[in-house]
């Protein structure tokens, strides 16, 4: 352990470990922070939250996950495949299911085991059956700035988590540039031979940099060729985009059907812990045949299925999210509002979703900037110097009001001006 002790010492006197802040209470956007190095504790306005519709203090969701634990107690103690599931989860994979537009869903514990099954089960299948010959291999097409859900379960896709099933075929993964459709077109001119299985995954909403995957190009390209598979990570889509908040097929004017009637299957991975007041993962297709496999991988078997008050609370907010159209509709004003107000104060804000990365010139340290803003402002955003390249990572949700927008730029630009008069003279 030494090199650990060596190492953590080291990157906490560079200053790059993150600040630590520990929750008592929330009350809207307002959270009682404690500050972990001095144990001061203060009321800030929080701009970092991904609770983004506000649901995690509605009191239907609330009443739900407390329902919930009343009547199936707070944990379900053992695995779906080998103990059975309780009945919330085949209802909040039905409400998934209509919200997503795809009839078959599976529920995980987060996107991390989602993604690792999808590919454990896609590329590798599961349980040896005899006589049934897995000889195609996999080509994954991954754009570089997909999450680390999916980097994690690409680099470990050549086995099926650490396993070989007989003789599985080899799984060939490419990068293609950020949003790239002219790469992506070569990468897979490039790379597919005739009888791989073609998997192409992307994040819709990118969770750095704010800007959504361009869809329907993807899918033009795709139906070149034959029997496709589309991953969209739904995580920061979900709820957020698209007129209704069912992500970025609406997004587009579209649904699913439209990249089936074009010969790709879409799959779509959706998460809860941003729109969902919870915490776990979904995958949806219109492929019933994926669910039982999905059921088998792995990250199913080898682990405790949803609990049911996480189970509850996803899907009450999913049902609010139905009813309460204009959730959504505030949460894109509110965007829209604070990119536009960042542009009116000159800041560099890039993407277009709630996601808001603010770039900073390059001389000033995201850190100082967020530790500024918190102590002299009492606003509190995320800063990111590592993870993505240096900015501030702001996001918009539907309980913020104007004044509390304009009360955050008006703050991000005193402190830009002050930072920026000390790098100039120093
Ligand atoms: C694109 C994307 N995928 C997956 C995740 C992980 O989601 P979860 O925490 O719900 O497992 C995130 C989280 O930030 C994300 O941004």
């Amino acid at each position: 352990m030494q090199v650990v002790k060596e190492y953590v010492q080291c990157i906490d006197q560079l200053g790059l470990l993150p600040d630590e802040y520990i929750c008592h209470h929330k009350e809207g956007n307002l959270v009682e922070i404690e500050e972990g190095a001095t144990g001061r504790r203060r009321t800030v306005l929080t701009f970092c939250t991904n609770d983004v519709l506000g649901l995690v203090q509605n009191p239907a969701v609330q009443q739900a996950a407390l329902d919930s634990i009343h009547q199936y107690g707070t944990s379900n103690s053992s695995t779906s495949a080998l103990s059975g599931r309780i009945d919330l989860h085949r209802q909040l994979e039905q409400t998934i299911s209509e919200f997503k537009h795809l009839p078959h869903t599976q529920l995980f514990l987060n996107a991390w085991m989602a993604m690792q099954a999808l590919v454990d089960a896609y590329c590798h299948l599961a349980i040896p059956a005899p006589g049934f010959q897995n000889t195609r291999e996999t080509l994954i097409l991954t754009d570089v700035l997909n999450h680390g859900c999916i980097v994690s379960a690409l680099a470990h896709s050549d086995t099926r988590s650490g396993k070989l099933f007989g003789h599985s075929p080899r799984v060939r993964v490419r990068a293609y540039r950020h949003c790239d459709m002219t790469d992506f077109a070569r990468k897979l001119q490039r790379y597919a031979r005739p009888g791989d299985r073609i998997m192409v995954v992307s994040d819709a909403v990118f969770s750095m940099d704010g800007d959504i995957a361009p869809l329907p190009e993807m899918i033009d390209i795709l139906a070149n060729y034959e029997d496709t598979v589309l991953v969209m990570d739904e995580a920061h889509a979900s709820g957020a985009i698209g007129a209704t908040g069912r992500g970025i097929y609406e997004h587009f004017g579209i649904t699913p059907q439209y990249a089936i009637d074009r010969g790709v299957n879409p799959l779509i991975m959706t998460t809860f812990s941003k729109f969902a007041a919870s915490a776990g993962a979904a995958i949806s297709s219109h492929i019933k045949e994926l669910k039982p496999l999905l059921d088998v991988s792995p990250t199913s078997i080898g682990t405790i299925s949803l609990a049911p008050p996480l189970a509850a609370a996803a899907m009450a907010s999913i049902q609010q999210v139905m009813q309460h159209p204009e959730l959504v509709q505030r949460l894109q004003e509110n965007t829209r509002y604070l990119r536009a107000r960042l542009v009116e104060h000159d800041f560099l804000a890039i993407g277009e979703t709630n996601v808001v990365p603010v770039i900073l010139d390059s001389d000033i340290n995201p850190k100082q900037f967020a530790r500024k803003l918190m102590s002299e402002h009492g606003i509190w955003v995320s800063p990111i110097w590592f993870i993505a390249k240096p900015r501030l990572r702001i996001t918009a949700n539907s309980l913020h009001t104007k004044e509390e927008i304009d009360q955050l730029v008006v703050a991000l630009a005193s402190v830009r001006d002050a930072m920026y008069k000390t790098t100039i003279s120093a």
